[in-house]
């Protein structure tokens, strides 16, 4: 691996100090990585409810960095995919949700514990949480299952709620041994009840609670009381030892992967120049490397994944630590639930409709065409999103709008993407009526079609559907590599041949592509992707 040539980016009666530091956070001991802190510190500003899209001025005020060095951040953050540009604002974007994803994948109680919320969840028919310590003064909520929306918790998995008006923040305040149990009758919010357990670990630690939530409109606190907690108390040796095996399996103290990095060091470089904070983006792939291992990482091991030199890699696992965001223990480092503070709450609200519209503004403006996303839907295809140009001649096309599958580039490459048995059952269900007299309407020849628009990864459609249009898609895969639904543009036979389509447009829908699927993994890692 390469050697780190610039010179360390560090504040601190220790370091270098870097041109951009205004701020210094070292406490004379520990040296802070100035842009690590600096991007931190823009990302918790932009976390803070009402402030998730911000024009940069008003980053300048919210964090009191110096306009230059916002700006150095910011286009930092947004060439690594976690902040957005959003016409003249900026705002977080899914991939931030990667540190978040970290630490909920590497604690050892996310996991495991989520069946059992799931079914407590089922058989009061109420609101169930997992919440851990965040320091001395805070809970964190690590899961969330919700019921009863009406008149129900407003919490996320992410939020935060101060430990001594919280049911899980009594059992922690008590240190070791904690109570058994305890009930919050409307500390937090009028009307919200809860009681709680705390979960302890193979070592008798209490390391998490878990909570049934409710409201005063079903309940008293003493009658949650009496019906949550006998069921919370059978679960819990369930509970402890779902926790005890996940913390015990071999890959707890696993040697970790690379994270999904950004792009690499010397590209942004050469593109951002002197705007690229390199220390920055490192020590954000030490952030996100760190949950790649449950249980964590040792320095060596995190700077092998990371391709850092050691001292690199040490330098920003030691100002992590110092900021709150993971912890040591023994020769290993770990996340701190405090990570889920960088946008997981507002991210993980986000639907699929709101992560891909920024992406096909995008693309609509890169090619000047329609952009669309549909689904299979029977034996049709169903737009879930879509952004028009307004040209002359203009298909009136909206969410929720069907075609047949067989006559369009969307239905074709999501026909393609099925396995053997399902197209045969959708090819039995359709029938190749011809819309116009170019249509496809010979089974053989349509099977082709399909197997070349799987081999190609592509399908063009070019007047099959109607006279003038043509158009072109790809699928859209999830993280098992099944096509989920498929991303197209289209255009007029006026604007050129087919081949020319295909050369100008396919290289602008498989880069959305990438970048879309790429987003959606990282938003829908913990919950199922719903796409419409
Ligand atoms: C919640 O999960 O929403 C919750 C849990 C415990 C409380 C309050 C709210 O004390």
């Amino acid at each position: 691996m390469a050697r780190d040539p610039a010179p360390p980016e560090v504040t601190g009666p220790t370091g270098v100090t870097d041109p951009t530091a205004v701020t210094d956070r070292s406490d004379g001991e520990t040296p802070v990585v100035g842009p690590l802190d600096r991007g931190l510190t823009v990302l918790r500003a932009m976390s803070r409810p009402g402030n998730h899209r911000l024009r940069p001025s008003d980053l300048v005020h919210a964090t009191g960095l110096a306009r230059s060095t916002v700006d150095r951040v910011v286009a930092t953050l947004v060439d690594l995919g976690h902040l957005r540009n959003a016409g003249r604002d900026v705002e977080l974007a899914p991939r931030l949700m990667e540190f978040g994803n970290a630490y909920l994948r590497s604690c050892g109680l996310a996991d495991p514990l989520r069946p059992f919320a799931e079914s407590l969840a089922d058989a009061l028919d109420e609101s169930v949480s997992v919440a851990v310590p965040d320091g001395k003064d805070a809970v964190r909520f690590i899961t969330q299952v919700v019921r009863r929306r009406a008149m129900s918790p407003v919490f996320r998995t992410g939020d935060v709620l101060p430990a001594d008006r919280c049911a899980p923040g009594a059992l922690f305040a008590a240190g070791d041994p904690a109570p058994d149990w305890a009930v919050d009758d409307q500390r937090v919010e009028p009307g919200l009840i809860a009681a709680a357990v705390p979960v302890r670990d193979a070592d008798g630690r209490t390391v998490c609670a878990m909570s049934v939530v409710s409201h005063t409109s079903r309940h008293t606190a003493e009658s949650l009381a009496a019906v949550a907690l006998p069921r919370l108390r059978e679960l819990l040796p369930g509970m402890e030892t779902a926790v005890a095996e996940a913390r015990s399996r071999p890959g707890y103290d696993g040697p970790g992967t690379a994270p999904r990095s950004g792009r690499p060091d010397g590209a942004a470089k050469r593109e951002l120049g002197a705007a690229y904070l390199q220390s920055l983006a490192r020590g954000l792939d030490v952030l996100a490397a760190l949950g790649s291992a449950p249980g964590g990482l040792t320095l060596a091991r995190a700077a092998e994944v990371t391709g850092q030199p050691r001292a690199t890699a040490r330098r920003s696992l030691l100002s992590l630590e110092h900021l709150g965001y993971a912890e040591s223990a023994g020769r290993r480092f770990r996340l701190l639930p405090r990570v889920l503070e960088l946008g997981y709450a507002h991210l993980s609200g986000l639907g699929f409709t709101e992560i891909v519209g920024p992406h096909l503004e995008e693309l609509a403006a890169r090619v000047h065409e329609s952009a669309s996303i549909a689904v299979l839907d029977g034996g049709d295809i169903r737009y879930v999103a879509r952004v028009p140009t307004y040209r002359i001649m203009s298909v009136n096309i909206t969410v929720g709008t069907r075609f047949p599958a067989y006559a369009t580039s969307m239905g074709r490459v999501l026909l393609a993407g099925l396995g053997a048995r399902e197209r045969a059952e959708q090819l039995a269900i359709t029938e190749l009526r011809p819309l116009t007299a170019r249509t496809i309407t010979d089974a053989d020849a349509f099977g082709q079609v399909l197997d070349d628009a799987a081999d190609r990864g592509y399908a063009l459609v070019d007047e099959e559907l109607e006279e003038g249009l043509r158009s072109l898609a790809v699928p859209l895969r999830d993280g098992a590599g099944r096509p989920v639904a498929a991303l197209n543009v289209s255009t007029y036979t006026g604007r050129g041949t087919a081949e020319e389509s295909r050369a100008t447009l396919l290289p602008a829908l498989t880069e959305t592509a990438a970048r879309i699927e790429s987003e959606l993994h990282i938003a829908f890692e913990r919950r199922p992707l719903r796409l419409s």
